[in-house]
């Protein structure tokens, strides 16, 4: 059965202490997680470690990194390698997230080298795609973020890509409170599904999760969720609040 994920993106938010508050309430609430469901908190880097020493042996919790370079180690002040976190056993790590693509400069190509980094040293890549406003405006938002997949990810082996996640986040609901609708969402995610399984077949497309992202909320993630092509969200303001986060977790199918 196709793994089900709420993801936790905090971004730069929150104090440490703060973050050991959220995190506190969030693991002491009784979520019934069902075995193919996951929660994965995708926390700023001097976090983790708290993170994951509070999520402890509970099944069904993961910590993530929020981005990783793209070179295994080296003169890169400030950076940090997919190496180091897997020397922490961290497990996921978001790549190419629109923001990071848009303040970062982040590419297609080093995307690909960034998905490679996380797989050599056994972390699994949240992928992040989805076209901005004036891409969507133009209706030529597939081709968009087929070209995404296509530069970033169908290098892989066919046993390699079926063990990653993927994120499709249209720019234009990310934080703006603007969701998109529940028809869109799923027609981009079946869409998806059929570029995946022309290139690798059907098995395959179908074990990839395919999460939605882009304020999605306690009110809207039933609906969001329970789209046969999406697998769960990628979740930024909402995280924030336990409350919210915990009703999105319930929220999975
Ligand atoms: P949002 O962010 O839920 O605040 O829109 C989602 C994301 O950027 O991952």
């Amino acid at each position: 059965m196709r793994k089900q994920i709420a993801a936790a993106n905090w971004k730069m938010n929150l104090s440490y202490q703060q973050g050991e508050e959220l995190l506190k309430e969030i693991l002491d609430t009784d979520l019934g997680l069902k075995d193919n469901q996951e929660v994965l908190f995708a926390v700023p880097f001097p976090y983790l470690l708290m993170t994951k020493k509070m999520i402890g042996d509970r099944r069904g919790f993961s910590v993530a990194a929020q981005n990783c370079h793209h070179e295994k180690s080296g003169a890169y002040t400030g950076e940090v390698s997919a190496p180091m976190l897997a020397s922490m056993q961290v497990n996921y790590c978001l790549v190419g997230h629109s923001e990071r693509r848009e303040y970062n400069n982040e590419t297609n190509q080093t995307l690909a080298l960034k998905v490679d980094q996380c797989i050599e040293n056994s972390i699994i890549p949240v992928f992040c795609c989805g076209e901005p406003l004036s891409v969507r405006e133009a209706g030529t938002q597939n081709e968009f973020v087929s070209t995404q997949l296509r530069e970033s990810l169908f290098h892989l082996g066919p046993d390699i890509i079926s063990t990653i996640v993927i994120a499709y986040e249209p720019i234009w609901a990310i934080g703006t409170g603007k969701t998109a609708s529940t028809g869109q969402v799923q027609e981009m995610h079946a869409y998806l599904r059929a570029v995946i399984e022309d290139q690798y077949g059907k098995e395959t497309a179908q074990e990839i999760p395919l999460l939605y992202g882009g304020s999605v909320k306690a009110g809207n993630a039933t609906e969001l969720f329970l789209n046969p092509d999406v697998d769960g969200g990628l979740v930024g303001g909402a995280s924030l609040i336990a409350v919210d986060f915990t009703t999105i977790i319930r929220a999975m199918k």
